[in-house]
């Protein structure tokens, strides 16, 4: 323990320590991966534009509101409400959380399944000599296989418990401070060598500059579930890790810095892949397979790109880990406290329930390819639902639960740490939360899910 006093909860031991487990669920394949394609189908530089404002009119209080329920609640998601609220429907919203993370993990696993995949062709020389079509169709193919998938998704979700049961703090805090950084170096390599490729420009252009006039109501929408997803707000993720926080943290500091690491990674990513997009000549709308059809084709422009993509596909899949863990650390958190059982059997039932999930999220483009709801497969379901509709109401129900309901006390104290801490911009963040988060998600709501048009 830090010296603080967790009543025999685990904690987080250092400033540095709490930044990387936060950064560190933060960062990863929603960053690489679903950043790029995202924007890609939603109008680039438009999007950006608008995935800024929304990050910090109410990403970084969303967040800053999961962190002060976590501390002041000492809890997991739904005991953190129970606690706080007794004998109030407020509870609903951590079980709300805890089915989220239930569908994220799933197929977030799954994703993190193919990055396994796209370590073991840099092995195998798999991606050498291979055009954009040709990486197209590898990506194609290999997805929809019905055995590598769900074996990889496996692989990944049994490393991912393996490490939760190592505990919060050995587990998480020490892999990620040396690794994060590498990762961005080896990004940062990546948009140089995208950037100088012919016909560059047009991907920079497409990034940066906004065609106001390609956004629509389900353009907000996917930059506003894009951001609670890349920033892990809206499930309780940073209730439990907020939870685990030493008494002395600067909880908006954190909140801030958090923010902003994941922001100028999911940028560079942006760098990193469309100047590529449009040097290759390959459509910004790919969707999923994107970030995986580009980056192989940049690999193949560097020396010594095959030990280079090793690298960069390990480190994102380290990435990806420190992510996993922290949605079925939710989880583990929530049975071991809620129901009363060994944090070992928590995370046995979660693992096992995780495999039905999550193999059937891996196979939804081989066997498991005919099985849609809104003619959605099992994973674009899983993927759409929790990003643009159960975070944003996670996200919005926090966030009236702080502006509303919590006493304002309450709030200030954690935030100021009992008075220690000289607060600058409190009364923004209450404006913030009290009417400029709340009607702004309920309105991109109504509107992108065209319950209402404007
Ligand atoms: N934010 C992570 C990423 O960008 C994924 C993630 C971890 C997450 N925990 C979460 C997403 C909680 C939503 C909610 O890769």
């Amino acid at each position: 323990m830090s010296g603080f006093d967790f009543s025999g909860r685990d904690s987080f031991g250092s400033r540095l320590g709490v930044i990387a487990a936060a950064a560190g669920s933060a960062v990863g394949l929603g960053n690489i991966w679903r950043f790029p394609y995202v924007l890609g189908e939603n109008g680039g530089g438009a999007f950006l534009i608008i995935y800024l404002l929304i990050i910090f009119a109410i990403g970084i209080p969303v967040m800053m509101s999961e962190l002060v329920i976590g501390r002041r609640s000492q809890r997991n998601p739904v005991g953190a409400f129970r606690t706080l609220a007794p004998g109030k429907p407020w509870f609903l919203v951590g079980m709300m959380g805890i089915v989220a993370a239930f569908m994220i993990l799933a197929f977030y696993t799954a994703v993190a399944g193919w990055t396994l995949e796209y370590i073991y062709q840099t092995l195998i020389g798999g991606f050498n000599g291979k055009n954009s079509a040709e990486l197209a169709t590898m990506f194609e193919s290999f997805r929809s296989e019905s055995l590598r998938p769900a074996l990889w998704f496996s692989i990944f979700l049994v490393a991912t418990a393996g490490i939760v049961l190592g505990g919060v703090r050995k587990g998480i805090e020490k892999s990620t401070k040396i690794l994060m950084p590498l990762l961005l170096i080896l990004l940062i390599v990546l948009c140089i060598k995208s950037l100088t490729l012919p016909g560059a420009g047009k991907g920079v252009e497409f990034l940066f500059k906004p065609d106001f006039s390609k956004i629509t109501g389900t353009t907000v929408l996917m930059a506003l579930g894009q951001a609670f997803f890349s920033l892990s707000i809206g499930m309780g993720t940073l209730i439990t890790y907020g939870s685990y926080i030493p008494r002395d943290n600067n909880l908006a500091a954190t909140a801030v810095q958090v923010s902003m690491v994941d922001l100028i990674i999911a940028i560079f990513a942006g760098i990193a892949i469309f100047p590529a997009v449009f040097a290759f000549g390959i459509s910004p709308e790919s969707g999923e397979s994107l970030t995986f059809i580009v980056l192989p084709g940049i690999f193949q422009q560097i020396t010594g790109g095959m030990a280079f993509a090793f690298a960069f596909f390990f480190l994102l899949a380290i990435a990806a880990l420190t992510s996993t863990i922290s949605v079925l650390e939710v989880i583990v958190a929530y049975f071991s406290e809620q129901l009363n059982i060994s944090r070992r059997k928590a995370i046995i039932i979660a693992t096992a329930s995780m495999f039905v999930l999550g193999i059937s999220a891996s196979l939804s483009w081989g066997l498991m390819r005919d099985v849609k709801l809104f003619n959605l497969n099992i994973f674009d379901l899983f993927n759409f639902t929790t990003a643009n509709i159960l975070l944003p109401l996670g996200g919005l129900l926090i966030v009236a639960f702080l502006a509303w309901f919590l006493p304002g006390g309450d709030t200030l104290d954690e935030l100021s740490n009992g008075g220690t801490l000289k607060l600058k911009y409190y009364r923004l963040f209450r404006f913030l939360i009290k009417f400029i988060a709340p009607v702004a998600i309920a309105l991109v709501f109504l509107n992108g899910l065209g319950l209402v048009k404007f």
